[in-house]
């Protein structure tokens, strides 16, 4: 469709029409024009850098020919087909992710339209393979905004979920954060792991571990500021699953397909999932879609009990075309190894900005996933955003990166980094600079 309407047109029936998300209505959204690469323009012909990768989804860049030409040519063949039906990118797909996953665990993959309902179908699974109600997930999480994703979220955002009373079977445990909770990265993994799967532990006797069907955990925090777990910690999740006979869902939405350098960042533990939920990278965003990926175990259990899930749009042709170009891509190109090329520049220049800013109290980076904690005081730790603290400067900081070309989100009192996986050396050298700059502002403008 060409372009008809200007830039103001454009925001001013977004501002009255459109349910914004996350947002009081009416606030300005910034109109685009156009994407590619890792760049998108605005309608005055701004360019910004995309930092963030939108919402951690953009992994391969935007406009990428391989995907859209496979859209395209899926779109001239057959949009859609329903679920009942095999169709030869569903088909094609599903043997691509179990393929890396590892076909040796895992066995099939139920499609979703989302990260949210791909949570909300795995925790449903959970469920009727172990026949028990409770599901444990962590407060440092996000998993999505439907209502069973939002009572496991643990972070703010399931509030208004839990309005409507609080959905029975959910329970949040601490998961830990090792500088917040005052600890050296490095120094005290060992000791934070002990005590955080202790109380794990001790949580789950008494809420029955019999009572337990899953423990859905981030495989790595991402929203809520790219927490690393301390070493050690995941495996030890994991063993505590195995010893109650609880399943452990693994949340790879924003932190699959390559993103910390792994096809899963699961992977970059000594650990398995009973199952994996995906969406964001497996397209790109290009069309929307999720899924659940089960091991062997599981899919053996649907084969004599029927799978009580069900999605009009379970593996939509187009998105599942889209998948399979996106993970074509992500092989043939070797994403991952590159991911570990450019992780060799952001981390040690992240760890600078440590260094050099009295606002910079960590960074976190593994892969192209990246966060920094922002603070207002480095002797004390005190964070430029408390917990879900209204009216917090950390807006005033990302429309200042912004203004500058350089487009980010950051969650509570973090900046997330985590530009497209196809950055250049050349791309980041040219924009990090600008985050080196703003840092240098809000020492000045907002620290002790
Ligand atoms: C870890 C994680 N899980 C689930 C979701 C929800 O995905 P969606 O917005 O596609 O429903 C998100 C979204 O950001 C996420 O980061």
């Amino acid at each position: 469709m060409a372009e008809t309407m200007t830039g103001a047109q454009v925001a001013g029936l977004q501002r009255d029409y459109v349910m914004q998300s996350w947002s009081r209505q009416g606030t300005p959204a910034l109109p685009i024009a156009r994407a590619e690469g890792i760049y998108f323009w605005d309608y005055d012909g701004r360019k910004y850098a995309d930092m963030s990768s939108l919402l951690v989804c953009s992994n391969l860049g935007h406009q990428l020919p391989e995907i859209v030409e496979a859209i395209k040519e899926q779109a001239d063949r057959m949009c859609f087909m329903a679920p009942a039906y095999a169709s030869e990118p569903k088909s094609r797909l599903a043997k691509m992710l179990v393929d890396i996953a590892g076909a040796d665990f895992y066995q099939r993959v139920f499609f979703t339209n989302g990260g949210a309902d791909a949570n909300e179908n795995a925790i449903k699974m959970a469920r009727m393979v172990t026949g028990r109600q409770k599901i444990f997930s962590c407060y440092r999480s996000y998993h999505g905004s439907t209502n069973g994703a939002s009572n496991a979220s643990g972070d703010w955002r399931r509030f208004a979920a839990e309005l409507g009373g609080m959905a029975p079977g959910y329970v949040h445990f601490m998961n830990p954060n090792m500088y917040e909770d005052g600890y050296t990265r490095g120094v005290d993994d060992e000791a934070v792991t002990r005590d955080y799967l202790h109380r794990l532990e001790e949580q789950l006797q008494y809420e029955g571990p019999d009572n337990v069907a899953a423990i859905l955990m981030e495989s790595i925090v991402g929203a809520n500021g790219v927490i690393l777990p301390p070493k050690g910690y995941m495996e030890g999740v994991r063993a505590l699953c195995d010893k109650y006979g609880i399943l452990m869902i693994c949340d790879e939405v924003m932190t699959g397909f390559a993103r910390t350098g792994k096809m899963f960042a699961w992977q970059n533990f000594d650990i398995r999932p009973d199952l994996i939920t995906f969406a964001k990278g497996v397209t790109c965003g290009y069309v929307p879609l999720g899924g659940v990926i089960v091991s062997k175990a599981v899919s053996d259990y649907f084969t004599d009990h029927v799978l009580q899930c069900g999605l009009t749009y379970s593996g939509h042709t187009l998105a599942c075309a889209a998948g399979c170009a996106s993970v074509r891509y992500y092989l043939d190109h070797d994403i991952c190894a590159h991911v570990k090329r450019m992780e060799g520049i952001l981390k040690p220049f992240l760890e600078r900005m440590v260094e050099r800013h009295k606002c910079v109290g960590e960074a976190r980076c593994i892969g192209l996933f990246a966060a920094l904690t922002i603070v207002r005081n480095k002797e004390t730790r005190e964070l430029m955003a408390p917990y879900h603290a209204p009216d917090s400067v950390m807006p005033r900081i990302m429309a200042r990166l912004k203004e500058k070309g350089f487009s980010t989100f950051g969650r509570e009192t973090n900046i997330n980094i985590c530009p497209p996986l196809i950055i250049t050396e050349e791309e980041l050298n040219e924009y990090l600079p600008i985050l080196d700059e703003v840092l240098g502002w809000v020492d000045e403008t907002f620290c002790d």
